[in-house]
């Protein structure tokens, strides 16, 4: 059972500590992999698992013919998109819900760019809670239409994206609803961490040299960080890789903040590229990506919309992989870091998919529903009133 013996308070966040030693790690690579397999470094109690829909385990592809194309022959993709919404996101979906499931709990709230929100969904449909998402008023109307076919209720907040972390989180407080909002609620960490550790598993038990992944609020990459770090700590690796984070030209906070330069309207504008999935220019942890990235002597970096979609051809034309454009920010930031000398083409790189796009079905109707609302409590509430079923006679 995963014993957490410590908390330290991180930017805000419940950063959770636990006895480490080796035994905390499966002995032997089993057939067939999921995030549960790592239970020991999870806050979870003995017992079986509730949560209904399958998690982790995703394959860590040896790509052959981008490695050639890139000159890149240790190359990887991490494939996180073979998951029920297919996002990371249904990892930190996983292990909150266990949780509430645990706690008997019957709502689930979250804020999101998008797939955090679509994976809550997904995962409240399966395990028969009710969802209350909140996103911004320019969501991509095929999440959305994903969420409310299942069955989620819907916030479209039209102060944008913060606004709408800042809704969830006061609806969770005054309502008592299960928050699932990523660096608010410590269990997103913890099972996104869960990627490094299938990582050093899947490379026969190594560390590979640099990892590169997207960066929107900042939880993948820091969990990232935690994950390698814990191998460290239970004593199987000795070293953790370079991480190199990614964001949209666009939309980089925290590449100005890594490279010193106070940023451009310009450069803070969510609306102004196709990388919607991390598109945030307050991120919710950037601090703590700005650490791990400068503890492992990683770097951050900023493509183009032009390279989001370049990569995203790549992927699939050689290497088979679907990406959203903010997914394939990871080969983008590749491109832009071998030109840079910051990665070398001999070493042992691998990139994360963190989603893929998924189109709703057109099923006529949705179970759930969408709201416009301004970012105020009372409007929420009013709205939830007034979907309840009117009883025969009132
Ligand atoms: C496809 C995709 N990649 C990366 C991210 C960034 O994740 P984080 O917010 O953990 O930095 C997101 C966040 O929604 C996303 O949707």
């Amino acid at each position: 059972m995963g014993d957490v013996v410590g908390r330290e308070l991180v930017t805000g966040c419940d950063w959770l500590q636990y006895d480490y030693r080796p035994a905390l790690l499966p002995a032997g690579l089993a057939r067939s992999l999921d995030m549960w397999r790592y239970r020991d470094l999870l806050p979870l109690a003995a017992g079986p698992i509730r949560y209904p829909l399958p998690v982790g385990g995703s394959p860590l592809l040896s790509v052959p013919g981008l490695r050639q194309r890139l000159d890149v022959p240790q190359l990887w993709i991490k494939d996180e998109t073979h998951g029920p919404s297919a996002s990371n996101k249904d990892r930190a979906t996983a292990l909150v819900i266990e949780d509430g499931l645990r706690r008997g709990v019957d709502t689930i709230t979250t804020a999101s760019t998008g797939n955090a929100a679509v994976a809550t969904a997904f995962g409240a449909a399966a395990a028969q809670l009710r969802a209350v998402i909140f996103v911004s008023i320019d969501c991509q109307p095929d999440k959305l239409a994903l969420m409310t076919q299942a069955g989620a209720r819907v916030f479209q907040v039209r102060e944008g994206y913060a606004a709408a972390v800042d809704l969830s989180r006061a609806a969770a407080d005054r309502f008592g609803w299960l928050d699932r909002n990523t660096g608010t609620n410590p269990l997103t960490m913890e099972a996104k961490k869960t990627v490094a550790f299938e990582v050093w598993e899947q490379l026969g038990r190594r560390i590979p040299d640099v990892v590169i992944a997207p960066v929107g609020d900042g939880p993948t990459l820091a969990a990232l960080d935690k994950g390698f770090a814990e191998l460290v700590r239970c004593g199987v690796a000795e070293r953790q890789p370079r991480l190199v984070g990614v964001q949209a030209e666009r939309c980089q906070p925290l590449v100005c903040a890594w490279t010193g330069v106070e940023p451009r309207a310009d450069q803070l504008d969510p609306a102004g590229t196709i990388a919607d999935g991390i598109a945030v220019p307050k991120a919710a942890i950037g601090d703590l990506v700005l650490t791990a990235v400068r503890r492992g002597g990683g770097a951050m970096v900023a493509v183009s919309d032009d390279a989001l979609l370049a990569a995203a051809a790549t992927l699939a034309s050689d290497a088979g992989v679907g990406a959203e454009p903010a997914a394939a920010a990871s080969l983008a930031g590749l491109a832009l870091a071998l030109d840079d000398g910051l990665v070398d083409r001999s070493e042992t790189v691998v990139l994360l998919n963190t989603g893929r796009e998924v189109k709703p079905s057109p099923a006529s109707g949705s179970a759930g529903r969408v709201s416009i609302v301004n970012a105020r409590l009372d409007e929420v509430r009013r709205a939830l009133d007034s979907d309840q079923p009117r009883m025969p006679g009132s």
